[in-house]
């Protein structure tokens, strides 16, 4: 990932620069940004007049970004979203480059609408003996509950950063929209995103985030609050106290930037997403909403605890992964710390909890499995997900 220098002098001159497009305020700009478009987006429900500054950028119906959920959906869901006058979104942090193209050339056959491809730019671990040993001590007692060998766990689910094999595909297939989990690709291979001209976004759960996004010329940011389902964004501290609910977030980077803003995090009804559009958003970013849809390819545990009253209790966890992500709380939660010390970093922390979690599944349990969700899961409903967007945009 790029360094980070000067994130707090460049906010606070983007803090005093000239006015900005988000929510409400931004449909006057966004009606002149219209009338100057070629035949697109202007004509769409022939409503000029609620156009909104994402609608534009996009050109989308609704300003409904899906969020992009690595291992619970693929084409199908954002298709239905995109097809929907939403903007879909592929999480391709699981894919190798071969898998991203058969992905893109399916969903490019499933929709001719925008849509988003997703890529995690973390940087690879080191991987640590010690650590993974001390890894595996933790877990042993299930281990050896489940009757499994601990000694040749293997190598866990792949979660690549974004590489030149997936700008080669990228440039190939060419998106209309490209955003980034964990800060930013290199600079030399954000060039090379930057030269088929697709609008980038990227996540921040901090106002130095959005202002570090800024600097280095985003089209639209996430604002990640602490609500949010998944993985948190963060990339400039790992200091959990630095993350923020989207009612303080939200407003504190809409103020600090010019740059329209996505809001994401609890976003689940169209309450909440006035609510977004209230504090400043110029559209929201939904994932968790969308977990029930028949479109989405979330597991049977995940849905029965997303059915039950077990959704309200969520918590922010490195078990899984070896980085804070939103899921409901289960049994390997409830048993370690929520954020242990002894997880490997990310993504390594996944493979000795891999044949925990494929044991307990086959049990039909979710006690292992990585449930993620956000704090707002009871709203979630099983429809399809274009009823989903239709229902976000409704207000
Ligand atoms: C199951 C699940 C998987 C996620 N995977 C990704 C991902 O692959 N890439 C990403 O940028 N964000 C991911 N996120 C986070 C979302 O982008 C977004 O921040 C979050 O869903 C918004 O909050 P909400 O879940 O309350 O709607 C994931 C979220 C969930 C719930």
């Amino acid at each position: 990932m790029e360094g980070a220098a000067g994130a707090d002098s460049i906010c606070q001159d983007s803090h005093r620069a000239a006015p900005k497009t988000t929510g409400s305020e931004g449909f006057s700009r966004s009606r002149e940004t219209m009338r100057s478009m070629p035949g697109n987006c202007g004509e769409i429900r022939g409503s000029v007049q609620r156009m909104t500054p994402l609608q534009s950028l996009f050109e989308i119906e609704h300003s409904i970004v899906q969020a992009p959920m690595a291992g619970v959906q693929g084409v199908a869901l954002a298709a239905a979203v995109s097809n929907a006058g939403g903007l879909g979104s592929l999480p391709c942090a699981m894919l190798d480059a071969d898998a991203l193209r058969r992905e893109l050339i399916e969903l490019k056959a499933l929709t001719s609408k925008p849509f988003n491809v997703n890529f995690f730019c973390h940087t690879p671990p080191v991987a640590s003996e010690e650590r993974a040993a001390g890894w595996r001590k933790a877990l042993a007692p299930y281990y050896r509950d489940f009757g499994l060998e601990l000694d040749d766990v293997p190598a866990g689910p792949k979660r690549s950063p974004f590489d030149h094999a997936a700008a080669d595909v990228l440039d190939d297939l060419r998106p209309a929209v490209v955003s980034f989990h964990f800060g930013l690709p290199s600079p030399q291979l954000l060039a090379r995103v930057r030269a088929f001209r697709p609008k980038i976004l990227a996540s921040a759960t901090t106002v130095e985030e959005a202002c570090w996004l800024e600097a280095r010329g985003v089209d639209a940011i996430i604002a990640q609050g602490l609500e949010a389902g998944g993985h948190r964004g963060m990339f400039l501290s790992e200091d959990p106290t630095t993350q923020m609910g989207s009612f303080a977030l939200l407003p504190q980077i809409v103020s600090a930037v010019r740059t329209p803003v996505i809001a994401a995090g609890g976003i689940a009804d169209v309450k909440t997403v006035a609510a977004a559009r209230a504090l400043g958003a110029a559209g929201v970013q939904v994932g968790t909403a969308y977990l029930l849809c028949p479109e989405a390819t979330t597991s049977s545990v995940h849905r029965a605890a997303l059915k039950s009253s077990e959704c309200r209790h969520t918590a922010v966890t490195n078990l899984f992964t070896g980085r804070p992500a939103r899921g409901i709380v289960n049994r390997l939660m409830r048993d370690l710390e929520y954020m242990a010390q002894a997880a490997p970093a990310f993504p390594l922390a996944a493979a000795a909890i891999a044949p925990l979690r494929t044991h307990a599944e086959a049990l039909g349990s979710g006690d292992f499995s990585p449930l993620w969700a956000g704090q707002n899961a009871g709203l979630c409903r099983e429809i399809p997900a274009a009823q989903v967007t239709r229902d976000l945009s409704a207000g």
